[in-house]
């Protein structure tokens, strides 16, 4: 069992954007640890969101750390406005950065957190060799695009042994978990390893988001 401390962090891509400001208020008051931003290019993955004007904003209308999650390809492209737009952590896809050393180490002289993510059917071995580098490890737990897509069970096989793999390594990276994460996924994950969650539809459909990243929380705590 993890002794490390459970990060929620709700995703953007399933916020009301009419009401962005309140929400996000709504968020910070229920105890969310970060945002998560899902950046896409309709290359990568096949959808469209955000770039750094947005980061920007969510920057201007909270104090949470934001955690940009960089679907895209050539993610490096981007670094120096998503940094300067004020972004906390820049996870980028192993299936996207053959070079992931050179840019991790740019992420980090940047002044961010410096991740990798991995889609569910990319092996663990495509980051072991990272690993001394990396601040957080994403573990997809859907095939990356949309929201509210289902959980791929199996995943928590996967987590487990993501776990295992940073415990060997003796590293403090955080091992995030997204994806059709809700109040019937999160536990098992938390139980596998992972210690920080991306919850999109789960909070956002809810009728007290803040309350909902309170009861997420709970559930891993009553497994502690
Ligand atoms: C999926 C994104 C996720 C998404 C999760 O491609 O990376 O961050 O927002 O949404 P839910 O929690 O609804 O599966
Ligand atoms: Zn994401």
């Amino acid at each position: 069992m993890s002794a490390a401390r459970v990060r929620i962090a709700p995703s953007l891509l399933s916020a009301d954007f009419g009401r962005l400001a309140e929400q996000l208020a709504e968020l910070e008051a229920g105890g969310a640890d970060w945002l998560h931003v899902d950046v896409m290019d309709g290359v990568l993955v096949p959808n469209l969101t955000f770039g750094a004007k947005v980061i920007e904003t969510c920057r201007r209308l909270t104090k949470l750390p934001l955690d940009v999650h960089l679907m895209v390809v050539e993610p490096e492209n981007y670094f120096d406005s998503f940094a300067g737009a004020g972004a906390t952590v820049l996870t980028i896809h192993a299936e996207a950065a053959p070079h992931l050393h050179r840019h991790l180490a740019r992420i980090r002289e940047l002044g961010c957190k410096a991740g990798v993510a991995i889609n569910p059917a990319t092996s663990l071995e495509a980051v072991r060799e990272a690993v001394p580098e990396l601040d957080l490890l994403l573990v997809m737990t859907v095939n990356p695009g949309f929201g509210g897509q289902q959980f791929i069970a199996p995943m928590v096989g996967k987590i487990e042994r993501a776990r295992a793999m940073l415990d060997d390594a003796r590293s403090a990276a955080v091992l995030e978990v997204d994806g059709g994460i809700a109040r019937t996924t999160i536990a098992p994950c938390w139980r596998a390893g992972a210690d920080a969650f991306v919850a999109g539809n789960a909070v956002f459909s809810a009728p007290n988001i803040g309350a909902e990243v309170r009861t997420l929380r709970a559930l891993c705590a009553d497994q502690a």
